[in-house]
């Protein structure tokens, strides 16, 4: 590469990652005197999305394909020889279907040891990468709430996170007042595809930058 266009590709570079992190990596408010404020670092961000796994929510095929249940488990349904049921009706013996391949898994683990995992699970359909991920019951009742939305598609496309922290996770100030967070990112979202499209996408480490609090 000549001199000159490297030099060029190189301001093109700095420009992108700062145009990048300027949008990507708003800043945390500062915190209203004498409150703690916490720091919500993605460590790391797994999401398995199969090019086969059920999806009871949004594929119509999957809403009304039926399967054969014999012996406790899915046999082939063309030589069913006990009866057919809907693979969307819970509880049944597995969540991957004759015909199927693994199920959706997402897991967010953050620096301070909150961890979500998701998958799915027939009785309590968490909607993988349409919103709300379990992160634990109590978690979830108290009140500590991360939301991804993505495409599991493209080779690399921009994920979005959102975190509220409840009333049962709330800080307290030196004043004794308590007080919670919210905050949302868009971040970088790389998914690999396998030959049979299963997709694998992962995060580099981000934050979740703190963009608004209030008194409860
Ligand atoms: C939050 O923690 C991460 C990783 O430990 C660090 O890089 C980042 O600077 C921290 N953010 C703030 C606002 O302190
Ligand atoms: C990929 O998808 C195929 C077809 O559904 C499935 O048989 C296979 O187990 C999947 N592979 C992985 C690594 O998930
Ligand atoms: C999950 O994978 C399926 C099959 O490839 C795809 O149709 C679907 O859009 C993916 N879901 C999301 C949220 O990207
Ligand atoms: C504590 O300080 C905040 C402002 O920093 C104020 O809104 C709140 O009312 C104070 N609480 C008490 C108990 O004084």
């Amino acid at each position: 590469m000549a001199p000159r266009s490297f030099l060029t590709g190189l301001l093109a570079l700095a420009w992108s990652n700062t145009a990048f992190s300027a949008v990507l990596h708003p800043r945390s408010i500062t915190p209203p005197a004498g409150c703690p404020i916490p720091n919500w670092t993605v460590a790391n961000f797994k999401w398995y999305n199969g090019s086969h796994s059920l999806d009871c929510i949004h594929n119509e095929v999957d809403k009304n394909t039926k399967g054969c249940i014999c012996n406790g488990n899915w046999c082939d349904p063309a030589t069913c020889e006990s009866t057919l049921v809907n693979v969307c009706y819970t509880g049944l013996p597995n969540y991957e279907p004759w015909g199927y391949g693994p199920a959706q898994t997402l897991d967010i683990k953050f620096e301070d040891g909150l961890t979500c995992h998701d998958e799915y699970i027939g009785y309590r359909i968490h909607d993988i990468a349409h919103g709300e991920s379990n992160c634990g019951y109590a978690d979830r009742s108290l009140g500590r709430i991360v939301s991804f939305y993505g495409s599991s598609n493209e080779p690399s496309s921009v994920g979005h996170l959102d975190y509220t922290l409840g009333d049962g996770h709330a800080l307290k100030c030196d004043n004794g007042s308590s007080i919670t967070y919210s905050g949302s990112v868009d971040f970088p979202l790389t998914c690999e595809h396998d030959s049979f499209f299963n997709a694998t996408c992962t995060a580099p480490v981000f934050e979740v930058p703190i963009l608004d609090y209030q008194w409860v």
